[in-house]
């Protein structure tokens, strides 16, 4: 099998020298020719380095490929979907063995998918999901339930508000437009507190999974919104931008607004033992492993399944304090 493949290998390393300007311009790429001592070449297209999620999740992925023996190409969009498809396009060009990346957003997909089927190379989605209607276009997807994350959070806050009075005020800190957890997320939160009237979403704003944007759009929503009584963010990065907004406004994070986040990084994790935040959903980043399994199958030819979920958890404030001596991330 490789060895019918040699000839298609050898005008690789040609398109990838001659591709290597327009590499640079994807980000931070590791160029290079092919895997020529029988490595399975595996290119991958990773949204950036937005959060500590996407470090650790970045970190796995290294480390799990250098463990499996698989000759890691690896490319970071700087959260920009133009830059993946460069990337996977690049890919193609250096007939990579297999493909997978993490999609920015969900949709637009569906050509450059086209021209990696037609390369005749195999193409895993980790983390995220594309909304392609064509799954003949990806082999599998490796990640989370986002939607369960979602509900897991606003179950725990309809029985942690149960015996409020009046109006529970919700300010909601969304990932990055268009993302598959951005809108996975909020709709499990959403469907979840629908059974409880008294838990009003009053404003619901992107920060892009960064600190930055949590701390920018939480100093607006405090600004807007006097009552202000839950925060419910997309990731732990976002709420910890927004616990400067809160308390250089004067208010007790975790006291005076409910903080709940998703992800369980290290970070967020010690703001849940400090009390600043008061739940957590897990979002696991160690896909690593897994990928490299599942890029030696595909390539083999082998039956995976279409969608692989990550095991994961919730925390409290108590169950962060056990975990936080163990947490590897
Ligand atoms: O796609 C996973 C999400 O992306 C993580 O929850 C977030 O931290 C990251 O940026």
């Amino acid at each position: 099998m490789r060895n019918m493949r040699m000839p298609r290998r050898a005008i690789g390393v040609v398109a990838a020298v001659l591709l290597a300007g327009s590499v640079a311009a994807c980000g931070n790429s590791d160029t290079g020719g092919e895997g020529g001592d029988g490595k399975i070449v595996l290119g991958f297209s990773q949204v950036g380095a937005e959060s500590g999620w996407r470090t650790a999740n970045t970190n796995s992925i290294k480390e799990a490929a250098g463990e499996a023996g698989i000759e890691l190409k690896f490319d970071d969009a700087q959260q920009k979907q133009e830059n993946q498809i460069k990337a996977i396009r690049n890919y193609i060009q250096q007939k990579v063995d297999v493909i997978a990346f993490s999609p920015v957003v969900e949709s637009g997909w569906d050509t450059v998918l086209k021209e990696a089927k037609d390369a005749g190379i195999p193409v895993i989605l980790t983390d995220r999901a594309v909304d392609s209607a064509d799954k003949s276009l990806y082999k599998t997807f490796l990640g989370s339930d986002f939607v369960k994350e979602g509900r897991l959070s606003g179950e725990w806050l309809i029985e942690n508000k149960k015996d409020a009075t009046g109006d529970v005020n919700i300010v909601e800190l969304q990932g990055t437009t268009g993302s598959a957890p951005a809108n996975d997320r909020k709709k499990g939160f959403a469907e979840a507190i629908a059974a409880d009237p008294k838990l009003k979403v009053i404003a619901s704003q992107s920060g892009d999974f960064t600190r930055a944007g949590g701390k920018q759009v939480m100093e607006q929503f405090l600004k807007a919104h006097p009552k202000i009584d839950v925060l419910f963010a997309h990731n732990d990065d976002m709420g910890l931008g927004a616990l400067e907004a809160i308390t250089a406004a004067g208010k007790v994070p975790g006291q005076d607004i409910t903080i709940i986040t998703i992800d369980a990084v290290k970070d967020g994790m010690q703001a849940l033992a400090d009390g600043k935040f008061n739940f957590i959903a897990e979002c696991s980043p160690l896909l690593g492993p897994q990928l490299m399994d599942l890029a030696k199958k595909v390539h083999a030819g082998e039956e995976v399944p279409a969608r692989i979920e990550t095991e994961e958890t919730t925390f409290t404030q108590e169950q962060a304090k056990e975990a936080l001596p163990n947490r590897k991330y």
